[in-house]
């Protein structure tokens, strides 16, 4: 059966990543038989401009009907006093959708150790993967502004903690068998439920060790001991800042793919990076993250496990080269990388 990607290339780099990523599916499809078509739809500051919306309905209807979708990027400098933000629609996208569990993987690529400010015995071995808990928390909570008080209201209840937690100890019985909890559970109620709930999910998962840990101290810990971790989960705001953080480890944001899970409905495959306005249309933004994007929809969305290897092991292969753009410290262009990932497919 024909399969259904809707494709959301956002703003900045996002269109020329997304044309890089959609050329190496192209290429990696026919040796896996696999049959799709590509819907494109306006999202973000693109969507803003051309029809005064972030999330127009006929892309969010278009996005229901997917069988997945790829997200490039958006954002930009100019919707930063606007009325409406691009990211209001990336919300409005990952609620309607149920995209509860993000899924964001951390490995280092032998050929760009060197990029990472991390000394190499530090480093080595990191194979980690942040669930973030991505509908719910402070991101969803009442948000009040005054002139003289605001406040963001965090509210999670125990059928919302359960299925990430779960996400997360599946996650974990195909890895490394261990699932650090990550909470601010000496101060706040939604982590005291948090841990509660961890413990309970931890029953049926016998064979995974979970260990709890408080948000600051782990902080430190993804940096001074990065090697030690298998699954991390946690919740919305703690991972998005914890996701971040996580990035420095490889060096750069350029490699770093995403995949957001609902419990019915598409998964959602994106970059972890930005829109990156500054070189947008120079051909010059690295396509990595992009790319495998690609690979991670191929085996989470369709089960096409070679197809997925496939692409890995050919930006493996083509940053061992020395195939690389101006952000790895080298020369290549946009379409020389995309070029030569699909010589190495
Ligand atoms: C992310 C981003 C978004 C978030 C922004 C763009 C709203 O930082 O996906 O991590 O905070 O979730
Ligand atoms: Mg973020």
């Amino acid at each position: 059966m024909t399969k259904k990607i809707v494709t959301l290339a956002g703003d900045g780099i996002g269109p020329e990543i997304m044309a890089a990523g959609l050329e190496v599916l192209a290429a990696v499809a026919p040796k896996i038989n696999f049959d799709y078509q590509v819907e494109a739809k306006d999202f973000g500051g693109a969507a803003i401009d051309r029809q005064g919306h972030p999330l127009p309905e006929a892309t969010l209807e278009a996005a229901q009907a997917a069988d997945a979708i790829l997200l490039a990027a958006i954002g930009g400098p100019q919707y930063n006093d606007a009325a409406v933000r691009p990211e209001q629609g990336l919300l409005a996208l990952r609620k309607a959708l149920g995209l509860f569990a993000n899924i964001r993987p951390v490995q280092i690529f032998p050929a760009l150790q060197h990029l990472s400010p991390l000394k190499s015995e530090i480093i080595a071995g990191v194979d980690f993967v942040v669930v973030r808990e991505l509908t719910g928390g402070i991101y969803f909570g009442e948000h009040t502004l005054n002139a003289r008080d605001a406040r963001d209201i965090n509210a999670y209840t125990y059928e919302e903690i359960d299925r990430i937690i779960r996400v997360a100890f599946e996650l974990a019985r195909d890895r490394g068998k261990k699932v650090t909890s990550v909470d601010k559970q000496n101060v706040l109620a939604t982590s005291k439920l948090w841990r509660l709930v961890a413990e309970e999910v931890a029953k049926d998962y016998p064979d995974v060790i979970l260990e709890h840990a408080l948000v600051d101290s782990l902080a430190m810990k993804m940096i001074t001991n990065p090697s030690d971790f298998d699954v991390i989960v946690t919740e919305n705001l703690f991972g998005d800042i914890l996701s971040d953080e996580s990035s420095v480890l490889p060096g750069t944001l350029g490699v770093m793919p995403s995949a957001s899970h609902a419990d019915n409905g598409p998964s959602l495959y994106e970059p972890i990076h930005g829109s990156a306005p500054d070189i947008a249309g120079l051909g010059i933004a690295n396509p990595i993250s992009m790319i495998l994007s690609v690979a991670m929809m191929l085996r989470e969305s369709f089960g096409e496990i070679a197809g997925a290897q496939y692409i890995e092991h050919a930006v493996d292969k083509t940053l061992r080269d020395g195939v690389l753009t101006k952000d790895l410290g080298g020369q290549a262009s946009l379409s020389e990388m995309t070029a030569a990932i699909i010589a190495n497919l």
